[in-house]
């Protein structure tokens, strides 16, 4: 579980300093995900939900040069890294903002995209319901999210490391609570959102590359996803295994210069009723 107020503090700090090795974990699917989206030619006001550190965001703005876009994330970090990597562009920008009561009356977006930022909601279908609510009429919606916990090695292999890691609710907002496309589609159609379509896709994760991928995967663990967490609650000689056991994970993953894991998400589209 990852929740609204994690992203606002440490968790949201950490991506803001580690959004290279974020984008880089995504770079398989950001590229198909930018494809589905330039799909949507019409669109001329793209709101980016979650947008974390801006990569999707700056993609859409570059090929879209006469479509505004606005990037809107709860973590005042991530919005300064994104506003700092952006600067000079006049049709993109950053607000610190809780999509899910975001409201804009001078803009209301054609376009809702992005790369899993929609899977944190308190209430998800509340929030789903207020970007409707928010945008144009006829309005279409593309994101990302992650597949079941199962077909995503690089969470499931780590989590098994951690001593009496928490099974907790699958549901919770966190990174697989839109794993389940029975209840997202559920969600999507009772906030007011129709012809919900998934698509599979299945990608490398590469956690470390660079002269010392394991090293460098290392470090990415130590600071992003289930490893971090462990690490900071984790004392003596526990974390001590755990750190060994995690490079060995690592050094099990390297192939081909990098530490690579499977993954897998779904891009997920739909259109406002
Ligand atoms: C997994 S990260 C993805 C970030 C970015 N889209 C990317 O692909 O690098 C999830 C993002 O959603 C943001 N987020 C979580 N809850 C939110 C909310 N209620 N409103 C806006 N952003 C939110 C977080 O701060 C974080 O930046």
């Amino acid at each position: 579980m990852t929740d609204k107020m994690e992203w606002q503090g440490q968790v949201g700090a950490s991506w803001a300093r580690q959004w290279q090795r974020t984008d880089r974990s995504f770079t398989p699917l950001t590229e198909l995900l930018v494809a589905r989206i330039l799909g949507c030619e019409s669109a001329v006001k793209i709101a980016d939900i979650g947008c974390g550190a801006g990569e999707l965001s700056i993609r859409i703005a570059d090929a879209r040069p006469n479509a505004n876009v606005l990037g809107l994330d709860i973590s005042t970090d991530l919005v300064a890294a994104a506003s700092e990597r952006a600067a000079g562009r006049t049709n993109l920008k950053f607000e610190v903002a809780d999509a899910s009561v975001w409201q804009d009356l001078s803009f209301n977006p054609d376009l809702y995209v992005s790369r899993h930022g929609v899977m944190f909601f308190d209430d998800p279908v509340a929030a789903f319901a207020n970007l409707a609510v928010s945008a144009a009429d006829s309005a279409q919606i593309v994101f990302s999210c992650f597949r079941a916990p199962a077909e995503n090695a690089w969470a499931t292999k780590i989590v098994t490391l951690v001593p009496s890691a928490p099974s907790g609710d699958p549901h919770a907002p966190g990174p697989f609570a839109f794993a389940d496309p029975v209840r997202v589609k559920g969600i999507l159609s009772a906030a007011g959102w129709s012809e919900i379509a998934f698509e599979p896709v299945d990608f490398d994760y590469v956690a470390g590359s660079c002269e010392d991928p394991v090293a460098d995967a290392l470090d990415f663990f130590g600071h992003i996803g289930p490893a971090a967490r462990a690490i900071r609650k984790l004392e003596g000689e526990a974390r001590i295994a755990f750190l060994a056991n995690l490079r060995e994970l690592a050094e099990a993953h390297l192939h081909d210069g990098a530490v690579r894991f499977a993954a897998a998400a779904w891009i997920v589209t739909a259109k406002k009723y």
